[in-house]
């Protein structure tokens, strides 16, 4: 839902204001017939698959699926919250942005007081660094493990003085200390009263990908256990998503090819350290699918560093699992091992920069180590061997999405296998390979027409929503007890009020509604602009849904007449429905 801003002066902003304006101001756009091209901002590509279109007030990249309206680009682009992206276009387009009467939504409200919570708490361990009586042994251990102090600057290292309240009588509102529990960076005590989680450690703070502090990771300065200890899940901090060093390594302003995914956070300061700012860590969590997705978004190319050892490669499978539903073509994944009781800290200290540029670019491809660990569990010498083989390659194949990588993926599979690929194909995927060339565009388009008229009349009114204009309402297939019904009835509704609105404005309407990704996906489908235009077709599509609305009616008072019989009314109506049944009587359009 909109929340405090007013839907309507949403629709109004983004009436006034040009996409096209809004993203040209921040990235080169080439005309392109009736669209505008560039790069893609959201990923690394070489050949442009990011497109505007002036006439939807819509982007999309065909390539990482990004897309959205203008305020959805500055969201993305300049890492604002919803709020604040309205805020910055009004303030462009010299509107100014009311605010609906009554109390703003209480979970944002109460999130952006976790924020400056955790903002003011990044600055007081900051400054216990250099002015706690016992900083100096704080500041003599990251000395020994060769930090610089630019480094510790540029990652925003504190420390948490020792003591059980330092934090707490620092904190000093009743609210204040509310929202630190609340952010695990205080414990409640059963007795009452609280005390600090984190005492006499070096602080990392963890941020999101805007550069807000969301957590803290804290070391101890000796042997003592835990070694490290890590803000809790909150409000604000999900470990399943947040890595820590995406920020700073984005930041660092170097065009960004590929990242390093290591296990700790000594391991991307100390990388970073030496110029190797493309370091990231997952919070003592494995790699999970929406780290994935968040690192393929920002490049085509992930590195995971592991240990040599069983256990390290026991995390890359884990790894690999994990990368392998998100492994569109474009993407790359390399596991680097490395040597006995090294991590990227050590290593990089010893080798230097350079040589460990190298170790990443030698890397071993994902393919690679896939069979290479399927087939260290199998004899492949033996006809059984080769047959355990493809059943175990079977279920993780098929976790990938279809590409020219799973295509390549099932041919070595067929290499190592000694089976023919279309054997394969069927075993593994459990259907024979398309045939190639079924019917015209056209045809099909019809049978995709015929199959769904739900889904074409939704497309239709995204594609130009002045088709909702001047319709009657109801159209007569509002009740029809089909998917997808509700949410083309209440599109209609809005497009018929508001037939001007852009394809742009119409999506920010399901703004964080369930439907909101399906619409989004059917507004970046492609459709072929038919001579006639697209009137017929739309008429077509709800014709079709008011004919089977009709059935589905006539059906169920014939069911009800068999059962428990009819009202005089209901009987008309069936007369009435029976009626337009018939070939050549339905006139409505
Ligand atoms: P490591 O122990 O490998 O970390 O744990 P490191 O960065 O190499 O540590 P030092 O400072 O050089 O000795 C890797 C990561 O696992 C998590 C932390 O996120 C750490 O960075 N971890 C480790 C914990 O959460 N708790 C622990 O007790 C240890
Ligand atoms: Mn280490």
């Amino acid at each position: 839902m909109a929340g405090r801003i007013p839907q309507s002066f949403i629709d109004e902003l983004l009436n006034r204001v040009d996409i096209v304006d809004v993203i040209e101001q921040r990235l080169p756009l080439k005309k392109a017939g009736r669209e505008y091209q560039a790069c893609c901002p959201f990923h690394n590509e070489k050949t442009p698959s990011f497109t505007v279109s002036p006439g939807k007030q819509f982007y999309h990249c065909f390539g990482c699926g990004a897309h959205g309206s203008a305020v959805g680009f500055l969201m993305e682009y300049e890492n604002l919250a919803f709020p604040e992206a309205i805020e910055e276009l009004a303030r462009s387009a010299g509107m100014e942005v009311p605010h609906e009467a009554g109390p703003a939504p209480r979970a944002d409200d109460r999130r952006l007081d976790h924020y400056s919570l955790l903002e003011k708490v990044e600055r007081f361990y900051r400054a216990q660094l250099r002015q706690h009586p016992q900083s100096a042994r704080a500041v003599d251990y990251l000395k020994a493990r060769g930090l610089s102090g630019e480094i510790a600057q540029t990652f925003g290292l504190g420390y948490a003085p020792p003591g059980w309240d330092s934090l707490s009588s620092h904190l000093t509102d009743a609210h204040q200390r509310q929202l630190a529990i609340e952010l695990g960076l205080l414990v409640k005590k059963d007795e009452g009263g609280c005390y600090d989680r984190f005492r006499d450690r070096i602080m990392f703070p963890i941020r999101d990908r805007r550069g807000r502090c969301v957590g803290f990771g804290g070391r101890v300065l000796g042997d003592e256990k835990p070694k490290y200890m890590n803000s809790p899940e909150s409000p604000v901090f999900h470990k399943g998503q947040e890595l820590y060093g995406l920020f700073e390594a984005r930041k660092a302003g170097q065009k960004l090819e590929r990242l390093l995914v290591v296990e700790g956070y000594m391991d991307v300061v100390a990388l970073t350290q030496f110029g190797l700012s493309n370091a990231v860590a997952t919070l003592g969590t494995a790699t999970t699918p929406e780290h994935l997705e968040r690192l393929y978004r920002t490049v085509s190319e992930v590195v995971f560093c592991f240990d040599g050892d069983a256990a390290g490669r026991r995390a890359a499978w884990r790894a690999l699992e994990n990368a392998l539903p998100v492994m569109r073509d474009g993407r790359e994944a390399r596991f680097l091992f490395l040597p006995e009781g090294e991590d990227p800290d050590t290593l990089v200290r010893r080798i230097g920069a350079d040589a460990f540029r190298e170790e990443t670019v030698d890397s071993v491809p994902l393919s690679e180590f896939f069979y290479e660990s399927l087939c260290q569990q199998v004899d492949t010498g033996s006809v059984d061997g080769r047959a355990r083989l493809v059943e175990l390659a079977r279920p993780l194949l098929n976790r990938l999405p279809d590409s020219v990588f799973r295509d390549l993926m099932l041919e070595r599979l067929s290499q190592q296998s000694g089976l023919k690929l279309p054997q394969l194909q069927q075993r593994v995927f459990g259907k024979p390979a398309p045939p190639s060339g079924t019917g015209t565009a056209t045809e099909s388009r019809r049978r995709d027409l015929s199959r769904s008229p739900v889904r074409m009349a939704i497309r239709l009114l995204l594609e130009q929503p002045a088709l909702g204009s001047g319709l009657d309402s109801p159209m007569g297939f509002e009740d029809l007890d089909l998917p997808g019904v509700p949410l083309l009835a209440e599109l209609l509704e809005l497009t018929r009020h508001s037939p001007h609105l852009s394809t742009g404005a119409i999506l920010e309407h399901w703004r964080g509604r369930p439907e909101e990704q399906h619409l989004a996906r059917l507004a970046t489908s492609r459709l072929d602009l038919p001579s006639e235009g697209f009137e017929p077709e739309f008429r077509g599509a709800v014709q079709r849904l008011i004919e089977q609305r009709n059935r589905q009616k006539a059906e169920n008072l014939l069911t009800k007449e068999r059962q428990s019989g009819l009202s005089s009314l209901e009987k008309s109506e069936l007369v009435q429905l029976l009626a337009s049944g018939q070939p050549n009587s339905g006139q409505r359009t």
